[in-house]
């Protein structure tokens, strides 16, 4: 979490000027209550480059935040690169997991079904793997 990236993202919707963008917040999902800080119900969540670049737990509490805060039939949308059954999809996400795991050993390319089988318990199906260019994925579920 940083606070030169939240900086940037305000700078931005500045410029941008919206009108309907929040301010970042700073929001540690290895919290068990991350999700009491947002006032939901919410239509969708989006998480672009998380699940790769952040601890195992990371994902967990996506999952379990998301699942608290998404209404029925909402919106849960990872991008990223996965593995399939284990397996890498290119040959440079292997060179890509090795680049991660020297900045975070708890970093790394998680595998697709493993991320499927932790969101079930929190009310998500899996409906949609896309496969996106550079060898990433558009992973989209739907609360239950
Ligand atoms: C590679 S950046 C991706 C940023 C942005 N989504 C993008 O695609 O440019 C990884 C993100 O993981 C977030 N992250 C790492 N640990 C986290 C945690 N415990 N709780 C919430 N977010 C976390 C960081 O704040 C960072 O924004």
């Amino acid at each position: 979490m940083d606070e030169v990236a939240r900086d940037s993202i305000s700078a931005w919707g500045e410029k941008a000027a919206l009108g309907n963008l929040a301010p970042p917040r700073n929001l540690d999902m290895t919290r068990a209550d991350w999700h009491e800080q947002i006032n939901g119900p919410l239509d969708a969540v989006l998480a672009i480059n998380l699940v790769h670049v952040a601890p195992w737990e990371v994902t967990l509490g996506l999952l379990r935040g998301a699942g608290e805060l998404l209404v029925q039939g909402g919106k849960l949308y990872l991008y990223g690169p996965y593995r399939v059954d284990g397996v890498h999809t290119a040959k440079s996400n292997i060179k890509f997991e090795r680049w991660l795991k020297d900045q975070n050993e708890s970093w790394g390319v998680r595998d697709m079904g493993e991320v499927e089988r932790a969101a079930e318990p929190c009310g998500f199906l899996m409906t949609e793997a896309v496969e996106m260019p550079a060898n990433n994925f558009s992973l989209i579920f739907r609360k239950a």
